[in-house]
């Protein structure tokens, strides 16, 4: 194919995302194409800005991260993306990428839901793709399948989808951000909490593989995602709370079960969801709730006016070193083409 040249630059932005229900396991490691729906919160308050330049004159691509130049798996990542978006594109030109964090990348706040969503916004609009929602969503599949809900802000559902190709598979939004004005996402931050050693996609397909429990996870995921989708809908606080921890557990259960057994939390971690059962039980009806992905922070749910009870509980828990309050967030969305000089 003849190299086409590409209008040039683009910027993106894009937040990170929680899921509700948990997409672990995938039908086409290739295509990303997940074994389950899944659902989950964008949330407000933290960005990835991306920048991308398609450039005639460089050789390979180059990535800078928060500032600084970028090689190893990051940079393989970003380069096996642009390389769909070239195909798509129909160029063959090498890009310069910068991409800002404004929480701490190594943090374990799913910067790579909205590192590859704000990458495949910039990426696209500079190589010329004028791609609907739908259409971005499915590109940032392919980059780290989390990615492809946080296009959409709120509350999004990402739809497993039945064709090989992955034309059905992508996320759509649910519920907008301001749908349940109540709600507070307080995440725990462990102090001591390891950085990821293995990237999910690669954890998700060990637990497919060994895990005895993971076709019982299977069967019972999209029940347990048709009630959330209506507890949500309904604004049912109690019954919100209650299938977010037993979704949670059941994750937590097909990744012990997984062999090797993978471990997120830390004592910290576990520390947490023991509270959030305790002070349950205390108050006789579900006040709080919680969820993890693979990693050791944990996201407690809950409604004004119990956040700032629940917030005292969780500060007395030691190991942990701050606590974010998050609400829903918006919808990736383009940002001036001029980015950070490098
Ligand atoms: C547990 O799609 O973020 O967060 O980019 O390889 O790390 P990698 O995979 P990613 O895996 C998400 C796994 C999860 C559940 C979820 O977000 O649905």
């Amino acid at each position: 194919m003849p190299s086409r040249s590409v209008p040039g630059a683009a910027g993106y932005e894009a937040a990170p995302n929680i899921a509700l229900v948990k997409y672990w396991g995938m039908r086409d490691e290739r295509l990303v194409l997940p074994n389950n729906s899944s659902l989950s919160m964008t949330v407000g308050g933290l960005r990835t800005r991306t920048w991308v330049r398609f450039d005639p004159g460089l050789s390979a691509d180059r990535l800078w991260l928060n500032g600084e130049p970028a090689g190893g798996g990051p940079l393989q990542g970003v380069a096996e993306f642009l390389d769909v978006v070239r195909e798509e594109a129909g160029t063959r030109q090498f890009a310069e990428v910068r991409s800002d964090n404004d929480f701490p990348t190594a943090s374990g706040l799913a910067s790579s839901a909205s590192g590859f969503a704000a990458l495949a916004g910039a990426a696209s609009q500079a190589a010329g793709l004028r791609l609907t929602p739908r259409g971005l969503s499915r590109l940032a599949r392919r980059g780290s399948g989390s990615a492809s809900r946080s296009v959409f802000g709120g509350f999004v559902e990402w739809e497993a989808g039945h064709r090989p190709d992955g034309e059905d598979c992508y996320a759509r939004p649910l519920l907008p951000p301001d749908h349940w004005p109540e709600l507070r996402d307080l995440v725990t931050i462990i102090a001591d909490a390891p950085e990821k050693a293995v990237r999910s996609a690669r954890a998700m397909q060990d637990t497919i593989r060994t895990s005895t429990a993971y076709a019982e996870r299977l069967r019972s995921v999209p029940g347990r995602l048709a009630n959330l989708r209506t507890a949500l809908r309904m604004r049912d606080a109690s019954r919100f709370l209650e299938l977010l921890i037993a979704e949670c557990d059941d994750f937590r259960h097909v990744c012990e079960t997984t062999v090797p057994s993978l471990d997120y939390l830390t004592p910290a971690s576990r520390a947490v969801l023991a509270a959030v059962l305790d002070l349950n039980r205390t108050a006789g009806s579900p006040i709080a709730g919680y969820t993890h992905d693979a990693g050791a922070h944990v996201h407690v749910f809950t409604f004004e006016p119990n956040v700032a009870e629940v917030e005292g509980r969780l500060r007395s828990i030691p190991g942990i070193a701050s606590i974010r309050t998050l609400r829903p967030g918006p919808a990736a969305h383009p940002i001036p083409a001029t980015g950070p000089a490098s």
